[in-house]
Formats: C-alpha cells, sequence, structure tokens
C-alpha cells in the first residue's frame, strides 16, 4: 500500500516546468491580444453608437479569418470590455457568445442566447418567433442592449439556410419602430459564406468587414512569448525555441499562421519535456510535439517515395547536420559539405552546386523542409535550411530505408 502511495506522492510532488498549464489550453482567454490591435480598434468603432446614440439602429460586424486567427478570442475579449465600459457609462449592455457548431438550428441559437442572458422565457410550446418576440419585450423592460456573437457562423449558414440567417438579421424589418437592442458579430472561416445572403444584407455586412489575417512569424513569436510567460517557469523555454515554433507555423515562412497550432506545440513540447523527466523544452521536443500536432506524416509517406537519388542524399545531409549541429537551422554551404562526403560513402557522383540548390527548393515546395534567409548573429545572407514535420530519427529512418533501394537499383543500372 505504501509503494501505491509513494507513487502516488512522488508524481503529485515532481516540481512541473509549467507554472500554470491550463493558461495554454485554447479556451483559455488571454487578458492580452498581441497584434490584435487593430482589429479590436475597428470593432469598437462598429459598435461605438451603441454607446452614443443606443437603440437607434442595431449594429452588425462580420469576421473573416482562418483557423487560429484569433478571432474567437478577440470577439470575446471585446465583448467584455465593452460592456463593462458600457456599464461605467451607465448602460446595459450585455454579450452572449454562441457556438454554431454546438447550437446549429434557429431555435438552438435563440435558446442559447436567452439562456446566457437568464431571461425568464418560457421554455416550453412557443415557435421560434414567439420566444424571440418575448425576450425583445423582456430587453425593452430592463432596458438591455445586447451584442451576440454568432461563433462560426458559415457552419450556421451551411446547416439552417438563408433564412434562418434572414430571420436573425432582418429582427427589426418587422417592427421598424422598436428600440433596436439586437446587435451581432457574425464570425466566419471564408467568404464564400456571404454568398448565400441577399446582395443587401451582404454589402451592409460588407461595408462593417473586420479581416483578420494569418499570424506571421514575428507575430506568432509575440504571442509565444508571452503566453508562455504566464504558462512556464521562466528558463524552461528559450527565445529561440519559441522563434523556432512561430518561424514553423508563421504564414510568411510557408506555415498557416494558426496561433493555436503554435501554443498547442508549446504546450505539447512541454508535456513531452516533462515526461522525459527534463526541466527544459529542447528542439526534440518541439520537433516531436509539430509531428503530434499536425499529423505531418501524411506528408512524408506521401513525397518521400518520389524523391530522386540525390534528393534523398541531400535530405539525409539536412538531418544529419542538423542532429550533428543540434541547431534548429543549418546553412546551405554546410548541407553541401555533409552531402559531398555522402556521396563518397555510397560511392556515386555529386551533383552540381546550382543544382544541389534546386534540389533543396523542391524540398521546400513539397513541404519536407523549410528555408529562411535570416539568422541572428551571423553576418551576410545565406539561405538556412530546418525541419520540423516530424522528430528527426523518423524521418532518417524512412530516408536511409529508401536509399538503400535506390541505391542497388541505381548500381544495377550502371554497374
Ligand atoms: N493575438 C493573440 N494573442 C494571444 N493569444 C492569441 C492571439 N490570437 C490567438 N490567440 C490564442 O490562440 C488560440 C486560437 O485563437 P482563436 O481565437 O480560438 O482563433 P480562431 O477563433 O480564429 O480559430 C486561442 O488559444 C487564443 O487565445
Ligand atoms: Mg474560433
Amino acid at each position: 500500500m505504501s509503494d501505491i502511495r509513494n507513487i502516488i506522492e512522488s508524481e503529485l510532488n515532481r516540481i512541473s516546468l509549467f507554472k500554470s498549464k491550463e493558461k495554454l489550453y485554447p479556451e483559455y482567454l488571454p487578458n492580452s491580444l498581441p497584434h490584435r490591435e487593430n482589429e479590436l480598434k475597428t470593432l469598437t468603432n462598429i459598435f461605438k453608437p451603441m454607446l452614443l446614440t443606443p437603440g437607434t439602429i442595431s449594429h452588425k460586424a462580420l469576421i473573416i479569418g482562418g483557423v487560429g486567427t484569433g478571432k474567437t478570442a478577440t470577439a470575446r475579449v471585446f465583448g467584455k470590455e465593452f460592456t463593462q465600459i458600457a456599464k461605467k457609462k451607465g448602460l446595459n449592455i450585455s454579450y452572449v457568445h454562441v457556438n454554431c457548431h454546438r447550437d446549429r438550428t434557429l431555435f438552438e441559437v435563440i435558446n442559447e442566447v436567452v439562456r446566457q442572458l437568464r431571461l425568464p422565457v418560457p421554455q416550453r410550446g412557443l415557435s421560434v418567433r414567439e420566444v424571440l418576440n418575448y425576450t425583445l419585450d423582456l430587453m425593452d423592460s430592463e432596458d438591455l442592449y445586447v451584442i451576440v456573437t454568432l461563433d462560426e457562423f458559415d457552419y450556421f449558414i451551411s446547416v439552417s439556410g438563408s433564412d434562418a440567417v434572414y430571420f436573425l438579421i432582418r429582427v427589426y424589418d418587422e417592427f421598424p419602430d422598436r428600440v433596436k437592442r439586437l446587435n451581432y458579430i457574425f464570425i466566419s472561416k471564408s467568404p464564400t459564406a456571404l454568398s448565400a445572403l441577399d446582395p443587401t444584407t451582404e454589402s451592409y455586412l460588407i461595408k462593417n468587414l473586420v479581416i483578420f489575417n494569418p499570424y506571421k512569424s514575428y507575430e506568432l513569436y509575440d504571442i509565444l512569448k508571452f503566453r508562455a510567460e504566464e504558462s512556464i517557469f521562466e528558463g524552461a523555454v528559450s527565445d529561440d525555441i519559441l522563434r523556432y515554433i512561430a518561424d514553423t507555423v508563421g504564414a510568411d515562412k510557408g506555415g498557416p499562421g494558426n496561433a493555436r497550432a503554435a501554443l498547442e506545440i508549446l504546450l505539447i513540447a512541454g508535456e513531452i519535456a516533462e515526461r522525459e523527466g527534463s526541466m527544459r523544452i529542447s528542439l526534440d521536443h518541439v520537433r516531436k510535439a509539430c509531428s503530434i500536432v499536425e499529423p505531418n506524416a501524411v506528408v512524408l509517406n506521401d513525397s518521400l517515395p518520389y524523391l530522386s537519388l540525390h534528393e534523398l542524399l541531400i535530405l539525409k545531409a539536412i538531418i544529419t547536420a542538423l542532429t550533428e549541429s543540434g541547431e534548429p537551422y543549418v546553412s546551405t554551404g554546410v548541407i553541401e559539405e555533409v552531402y559531398r562526403k555522402l556521396c563518397e560513402d555510397y560511392d556515386v557522383e555529386p551533383r552540381k552546386h546550382t543544382k544541389i540548390y534546386e534540389y533543396i527548393i523542391n524540398l521546400k515546395k513539397l513541404g519536407i523542409i523549410m528555408t529562411s534567409t535570416y539568422l541572428k548573429g551571423k553576418k551576410g545572407r545565406s539561405t538556412y535550411v530546418s525541419i520540423s514535420l516530424a522528430p528527426l530519427n523518423i524521418i532518417r529512418s524512412k530516408v536511409d530505408e529508401l536509399l538503400k533501394v535506390k541505391i542497388s537499383y541505381e548500381k544495377d543500372r550502371n554497374p
């Protein structure tokens, strides 16, 4: 029995490199959003009239952006702060956030709004229209204004259709004299969802459009730095590691620009480090995390078998150089050196410099490697190469296997 207690207690007492792991979870709402200042300003300007001339029109904003660009987080923090500022000005404004992946019909959406507003609307026997009217009456009697965010709105359009959308958007068409208490933020991944709307609605929404671009590497670095400071003990993760993750995910480096993926890589790398008993996150922890977060095994299995012999040799040279240096990037100069040595070992004629560069570019296009032209502390512009697809040893064993086959095939052809 005491053995078991020991196991449990020692696990409980083990020092973690996370000081607050839940702050890396996707649902955690950070109290600052670096690089979303302009988007917050635009939202503020769209809803500012709610404070100046409340009730005169129903305001609507449309947020469009890819996965992990901060749409949900920005709408939520905007709602939280805006309603608090309104309260200080003596205005009763509530913010409601509805995820249309969960509440996908008109009825579910309206019921969720009622539930979050805690309004005493009868639950049974009312039609959608009746529930809405009841709600608007209660809002009148409480002098309440609301901003409703319909997140994953494209999904709502495709499931519930444009009639359901009009029902929400044109609430006040039927009652032009009513005080306009309902306001909306629509969040969609792509603008194509809008083509399901009529031109008037579409042109209205386009005017109040807030575009969320994929994050660039330097933006992700700032985001990771800020989120790491909140969640991980100082010294457990270096700036170089954060920069490496930012480069892997950054839109300007060929990545998706998805902050959620970047934060998840950091979280999983930290968990792997802990499991291995390490108090610091290493590059290999990050590489492993990358292969889990983005199952790039697909890329590997799809593209490696189609590489030529010399592309495989270059790739092996890159892996070897990265492993030996322990750095996130290696220069093409070093890669070429290792490549020539490998050609000697395998007894094949090495290709010329320009050809080697061509192969490297091709590996990049296939998504197997990343390239970058900067590196701090080193003078001159040179191209640097790195791999984040999967842990190096996994790629190495695949490359070795393929090389064996290719070499014997070439030797058979040219004995
Ligand atoms: N600018 C930012 N600063 C800090 N964290 C961010 C930022 N943008 C996004 N995040 C975080 O990244 C994750 C994904 O953001 P989210 O708002 O859910 O993206 P989206 O809704 O566009 O898919 C969340 O954990 C969020 O807190
Ligand atoms: Mg979202």
